[in-house]
């Protein structure tokens, strides 16, 4: 999946990136592991839930812009391992990830998955979500920051935040997410280190710095899984 000539899909290296940043790079394994260890979690539970998802990912023909299978199954595994039932996903696309999110919350856990998406098109956005799970998921039409402020304090335990990759966004969406986040809620942030430009600017130097700018630098370990060019920023905020 790494080339070199396109852009976006150019390898990730520590040595690029600002000092101080925190990444793991390796296979879904290692990667799980270093997250077990780091939030006191039972690595061999994390690493058998992600056998578990079966759904697929941009590496395995979903389109553009959609997470690699093994991101989702990242998602998928930290949710199961932790029975989390609430579930925000900002920037829906057509469904990917909301599929390895959706599924996680599923049947035993009976949870839900409110996405937000504000694609002027918007019937195409979920197209690809499998009928399996789309009980479990609300559909949002909106703009960010109009339907974050609405939501309820403290009503989720995950946020997954993949939406417009900007400074603005990426700030707001954490700021937002930290007041929507129950005590101990997980926030996840992808296309943190990836290297396409958006609108003109690097998309990680904007991520970084919308991480930065709502004072979460230091919290946040980022994931850059079977050699992913996108990267998975993960934070635990504080209990
Ligand atoms: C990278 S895609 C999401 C991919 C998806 N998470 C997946 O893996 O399949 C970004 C999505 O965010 C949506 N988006 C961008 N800016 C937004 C905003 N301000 N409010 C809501 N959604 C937004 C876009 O319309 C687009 O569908």
């Amino acid at each position: 999946m790494v080339r070199a000539d396109i852009e976006y899909l150019r390898t990730i290296n520590l040595s690029e990136l600002p000092l101080g940043i925190r990444m793991v790079k390796g296979s879904l394994l290692h990667c799980l592991s270093d997250l077990a260890s780091r939030n006191g979690l039972d690595e061999n539970i994390l690493k058998a839930e992600s056998e578990v998802d079966c759904y697929g990912g941009f590496d395995e023909g979903y389109p553009k812009g959609s997470i690699t299978r093994s991101e989702g199954r990242l998602l998928f595994a930290l949710i199961r391992t932790l029975g989390l039932s609430r579930v925000l996903e900002i920037g829906t696309l057509h469904g990917c990830s909301t599929n390895h999110l959706a599924a996680a919350v599923g049947p035993p856990v009976g949870g839900s998955v409110v996405s937000i998406d504000n694609k002027s098109d918007f019937s195409k956005v979920g197209s690809w979500i499998v009928d399996k799970v789309r009980d479990q998921v609300k559909l949002v039409e909106g703009d960010l920051f109009d339907v974050l402020p609405s939501l309820e304090k403290g009503s989720f335990d995950l946020i997954f935040e993949d939406s417009a990759h900007l400074e603005e966004t990426t700030k707001f969406c954490i700021e937002e997410g930290r007041r929507l986040l129950a005590p101990g809620g997980w926030l996840m942030v992808h296309d943190t280190l990836c290297t396409t430009h958006v609108k003109g600017v690097r998309c990680r130097d904007r991520v970084l710095k919308g991480i930065a700018l709502a004072g979460m630098r230091k919290k946040f370990v980022h994931y850059v899984i079977d050699d992913s060019t996108y990267g998975m920023g993960i934070c635990r905020t504080s209990c």
